[in-house]
Order: structure tokens, then sequence, then C-alpha cells
């Protein structure tokens, strides 16, 4: 069913396939306020079920992506206060739901599209989406000491899982900021363009990805995600299982198209490009 949602601080628009979910706070620099964190994780898990969602951007209004988290409405106002103790506790929860265990394990690809300000807690929806693309402009910075605390939530462990110890430590540390080539020299992410062409070149990536296989592309996805933790064993056993388990739900049976089209047909080169897709019927 079509998910056509309106909310107060998240903006959903959708085009062919590609969903572009924006931030909505400008003239907070989108900070991420309580009433925004229970409107993303609403807005994620529908989107996870949303037929006409094939791949998802993430992106800001205004002149940032993400300050990160609102310091007046989250935490002055949730944070040690006895009275909004549970609303508290349930804003962290949607929070890290959104930012981390559903971004992170989304079942199609994701990208963030970095158009501005990026701090403090939105490096966790910086990593846990599959593809980032900046602004040469954008200004990153890991903020938190600058006011007194660690990079908490999970941004210290998202430091961890995208960039090499060195940087993570710096940036952690100084607080300093950067930019977008800076942030792709460390694989914070995959590339920073300039500012006039960061709309057409996450587009392009969207598109291209739109059109390929969904099971294969969900299934590599976690593939590459849940071997980061496992051992050389565990890692082989769930990869045939995974492979297996793409076989049976791939209702356009990837794999035998795939082979057939290169080997018998000719009809593309697997070294260059996708295979020319039919889908199954129902599908
Ligand atoms: N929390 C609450 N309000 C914020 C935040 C935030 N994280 N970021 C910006 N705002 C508000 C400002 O208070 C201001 O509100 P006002 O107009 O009511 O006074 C408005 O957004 C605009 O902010 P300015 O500072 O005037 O905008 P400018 O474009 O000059 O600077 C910048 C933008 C660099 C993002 C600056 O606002 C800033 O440093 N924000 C804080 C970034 C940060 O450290 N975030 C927390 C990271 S740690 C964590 O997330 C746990």
């Amino acid at each position: 069913m079509s998910f056509q949602p309106t909310y107060k601080n998240v903006l959903v628009r959708k085009e062919d396939g590609i969903t572009t979910v924006t931030l909505n706070r400008p003239e907070k620099r989108n900070a991420m306020s309580p009433e925004l964190e229970e409107e993303m994780l609403d807005c994620i898990l529908n989107l996870e079920a949303d037929d006409e969602t094939l791949v998802l951007v993430l992106t800001g209004a205004g002149k940032a992506w993400c300050a990160g988290m609102d310091l007046d409405l989250f935490f002055r106002e949730l944070e040690g206060n006895p009275a909004n103790a549970a609303k508290h506790v349930r804003a962290e929860w949607a929070g890290h739901q959104w930012k981390w265990h559903r971004l992170y394990n989304f079942p199609k690809p994701t990208i963030a599209m970095v158009n501005g300000y990026c701090f403090g807690g939105a490096f966790t929806q910086l990593v846990a989406c599959d593809f980032a693309i900046a602004a040469d402009s954008a200004v990153f910075g890991l903020s938190e000491v600058n006011w007194g605390v660690i990079p908490g939530g999970l941004v210290s462990k998202a430091m961890n899982i995208a960039v090499n110890y060195r940087d993570a430590l710096y940036y952690s540390i100084t607080g300093k900021p950067f930019k977008g080539p800076e942030a792709a020299r460390m694989g914070l992410i995959n590339e920073s363009v300039p500012d006039e062409r960061l709309h057409d070149e996450v587009m392009n990536l969207a598109r291209h990805l739109a059109a390929m296989n969904p099971e294969t592309l969900r299934a590599t996805k976690q593939a590459v995600k849940a071997t980061r933790d496992m051992t050389v064993d565990q890692a082989h056993e769930y990869l045939i299982a995974k492979n297996g388990q793409l076989a049976f739900r791939d209702p356009e049976g990837g794999y035998k198209q795939g082979i057939s089209k290169f080997i018998d047909a000719k009809a593309y080169r697997p070294g260059y490009e996708p295979y020319p897709r039919e889908k199954a019927e129902g599908a």
C-alpha cells in the first residue's frame, strides 16, 4: 500500500522508486528534537514496507544536513528532569531505533545526501546509510567535546566502523570541523562533489540502484554488514546460507537470468553491468 505521510519535522517525496526523506527544521539546522525522532521512526518503519520505495535518500532542508541532537529540547528539557523521564527514555529509544537499527538494516539501499552541516549525533545516521555523498562545502564535526560530553549515543562506535583509528581519535578528541573532501579522504563518505553537482550525483546513483534486482541488493548489503562481526568460519557458513536464502526469496530468479543472459543469450557482460531484468509474474 502506498505510504503518503504528513509530518511536522520530516518531508517525504517519492519519484520513480526513489524516496527522498528530508529532515525539515531548517530554522534549527535540522537538529533532532524528540518529536523529530518519533516522526523519523514512524517514517522509516513505513518505508521499509513501502513497495514504491526502492531506494531511500536522506537529506536536510536549508543549509544543514543535521546539526545533531537538539541541545535545548532533547538535553536541557528532558535529561535529568524527573518530570520528563519517560519522555526522555521514549525519545532516546526512537532515536536509536531509526538512526541505527532500522536504517543500518533497511532492506533497500540508502544514500546520505549531505547538503550542509553534519554534527555529533548526526554521524549515527550518516554511517548507518549504505552510501554517503556530500557537497564540498558541507561541514562535519564531532562537536561533543566542545560542549563537555563524549561522542555518545552510538557515535564513537559509528566512527570506529567507518574510519581509521587515527582519524576517529583525532576528530573525536579535538572536535575540529572538517569539510566534504576531508570526509571523503578518510572514507567517512564515498565522495565529495561540487555543491551544484550534489543532487545530480546522488540521483544518478539512486537511479542505478533502483534499476537493479532488489532482492540481490538486500541480501548483499546484509551479507557485508552482518559478516563484519563474525569469525571467518561463521561468515563462510552464513554466506552459503544467505545465498541459498536469496535464491529462494528472489521472485525474478536473478541467478538463473544472470547466467543465462550472459552464457546463452550473450545479452550483457556481468563485469560491466547488471543483467537486463525481466520481472516475474506478480513481482
Ligand atoms: N540544538 C539546538 N538548537 C540548535 C542546534 C542544536 N544542535 N544547532 C543549531 N541550533 C539552533 C540555534 O540555537 C539557532 O536557534 P535560534 O535561531 O532560535 O537562536 C538556530 O538553530 C540557528 O543556529 P545558528 O548557530 O544561528 O546558525 P549558524 O548557521 O550560524 O551555525 C551551526 C550553524 C554551526 C550548526 C551552529 O548552530 C552550531 O554549532 N550548532 C550546534 C552543533 C552541535 O554541536 N550539535 C550537537 C552535536 S552533539 C550531539 O548531537 C549529541
